[in-house]
């Protein structure tokens, strides 16, 4: 059903390109992770050439009527000779096998990366792959008078994601870069509702994992002669659109201040029910402090909340997390924590994981397994200890934080082999 004062038709972004997308104003929930309060839009674009047409993206499948009334109402599916496809997740691909039946004489635009993706989306039809040619940035096709150039863009936020300007339009066509699940029939930024938490939350959930990503695209992007940006989802930009272009960049530039960027940085988080964990966690970051050139941050999660430490997570080099283990587990709080990583990169830093135990003691393997899981390093042992830590364990904790601060230094301990012991 069209939003109220929509109906089916086409809205024109400037002579010849239209939008033709569909509203979702009762979605509550995006891919089950992200909460859309006012639901969403599937922007698909429309542009005529002197010679060609071509539809950008397509919609979600159940909004395929909506999407083709539009389409029918500014273009013959005989004039249709590009279909570019920033993006294949099926929010923006729904629709496609559909088109293709109705427009096959196009050929397919889309980033190298996207062509498997592609063959994988069309096999339940049965269609045979169209036409397609990968393209990359720079490459351009005509449309006669109008031409469509490519950028790569990938991983925003899936391998094969890539950006469409029109050139003698200024309008970049972004997918779902620059854009949010915010649904408003005024479709243009500066008639819509205020949708700058969409907006940075779309960013914080969708993009943040691939900020050096973020950062390659918006290298791309700020040369261009922008006069609107169109993407995926939500509004329509079109009221300075080279505002969202740098808040982008702020959003993906590193935050915080580091006197000594020569420095790597390792953050301890831990909980504790009886002081125990944390008499360990105190030890670890005693020992790791020893090594020139580390920068340790020591945090108790029961005086936080696991949100306010994601840019902190995501700028450290090492996390090690303490936790007692309380019915078999690690507590909820580390879980809290550890979930939130899925929101920014944290491939490939260090991690550990140490905790008192009074029982059994499986909560620092459950970490470990956790941050290996998450594809951070795990290079040394964690460390469990029965209930009270005496000196000699205090002193093992240290000695896990030195070998961990090691790691990230690159002074990995030297391991002395006796000779019996390779007999
Ligand atoms: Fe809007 Fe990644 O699909």
């Amino acid at each position: 059903m069209p939003a109220a004062g929509l109906a089916d038709s086409a809205v024109e972004l400037a002579p010849g390109v239209h939008w033709v997308g569909a509203l979702d104003p009762h979605l509550r929930n995006f891919d089950i992770i992200l909460k859309t309060a006012n639901g969403t839009s599937y922007n698909s674009y429309v542009v005529r050439g002197e010679t060609g047409v071509a539809v950008i993206d397509t919609v979600k499948e159940e909004f395929a009527d909506t999407f083709f009334a539009r389409l029918e109402s500014v273009a013959r599916y005989d004039e249709i000779s590009v279909i570019v496809l920033n993006h294949l997740e099926p929010d923006h691909s729904g629709a496609l096998p559909e088109l293709l039946k109705r427009a096959p004489q196009a050929k397919v635009y889309l980033s190298s990366r996207a062509q498997m993706m592609l063959k994988a989306l069309l096999k339940p039809s049965g269609e045979k792959p169209p036409e397609y040619i990968p393209v990359t940035t720079d490459d351009e096709v005509d449309l006669g008078g109008r031409r469509l150039r490519f950028l790569h863009t990938p991983y925003l936020h899936w391998p094969d994601t890539q950006c469409t300007y029109l050139v003698e339009e200024g309008m970049l066509f972004s997918g779902d870069v620059f854009g949010c699940h915010f649904c408003d029939p005024r479709l243009f930024n500066d008639r819509v509702g205020d949708f700058r938490f969409s907006f940075e939350y779309y960013y914080a959930h969708i993009m943040r994992p691939f900020r050096e990503y973020v950062l390659d695209a918006v290298a791309l992007i700020e040369p261009l002669a922008i006069q609107l940006i169109a993407p995926a989802h939500g509004p329509i930009l079109r009221h300075q659109p080279r505002d969202y272009v740098h808040r982008y960049r702020e959003l993906a530039t590193p935050r915080l201040f580091n006197e000594a960027r020569s420095e790597k940085t390792l953050v301890v988080f831990y909980i504790s029910a009886y002081g125990n964990t944390r008499r360990m966690a105190e030890a670890l970051a005693a020992g790791a402090e020893t090594i020139v050139g580390v920068r340790v941050s020591l945090y108790d999660l029961e005086g936080g909340e696991s949100g306010i430490f994601t840019d902190l997570i995501e700028e450290a080099d090492g996390l090690a997390f303490g936790s007692p283990t309380i019915n078999g587990d690690a507590v909820k709080p580390i879980w809290d924590v550890l979930s939130s990583l899925t929101t920014v990169n944290v491939k490939g830093k260090l991690g550990a994981a140490f905790g008192s135990y009074g029982w059994s003691g499986e909560a620092v393997r459950l970490i470990e397994d956790r941050l290996r899981g998450l594809k951070l390093r795990v290079p040394v042992d964690g460390l469990r200890i029965k209930l009270v830590p005496d000196a000699g364990e205090l002193a093992q904790c240290r000695n896990l934080g030195e070998q961990v601060a090691r790691h990230l230094t690159g002074q990995i301990e030297q391991r002395e082999i006796s000779l019996a012991a390779l007999a």
